[in-house]
């Protein structure tokens, strides 16, 4: 369904990311979207180690030898897997969005949310304390 379309296929380069937004019930989560050798990755936009500091800040995500990085404290994280190879959170794994790249575009496939914009959150700057909080 086209409400899911996220952005053209082509906004996803190799050497950054693409920032959206998602709701989960009443709630709006961060996404970042990478560009794989075959295709297209998603993770929630806020790093295991410290769950109010996001990887991708609103002007695109840092890579490292392809890899993620979350510039507090420097962890790298591989695009394809979302595994932390080194950091503090070594071992953790970011959150995966499922998401699909077909007929030119990129689509939100993941039941548990909805698309709802591009770029970040809405009341991002009342919230900063809060991305990536669920209570889980
Ligand atoms: S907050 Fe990301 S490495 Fe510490």
């Amino acid at each position: 369904m086209d409400d899911d379309r996220i952005v053209d296929a082509e906004e996803v380069s190799a050497d950054s990311t693409v920032l959206f937004t998602v709701r989960e019930g009443f709630d709006e989560k961060e996404v970042l979207l990478v560009r794989l050798e075959d295709g297209v990755a998603a993770w929630r936009n806020y790093c295991p180690h410290w769950s109010d500091v996001r990887i991708d800040k609103g002007s695109g995500a840092e890579f490292r030898d392809d890899e993620l990085v979350c510039t507090r404290h420097g962890a790298t994280f591989e695009v394809d897997s979302g595994h932390c190879t080194y950091g503090p959170c070594e071992g953790a794994y970011l959150e995966a969005v499922d998401v699909e790249e077909r007929d030119g575009g990129v689509y939100l496939t993941d039941e548990d949310y909805k698309f709802d914009h591009l770029g970040p959150k809405s009341d991002r700057d009342l919230s900063s304390g809060r991305i990536g909080f669920d209570g889980a």
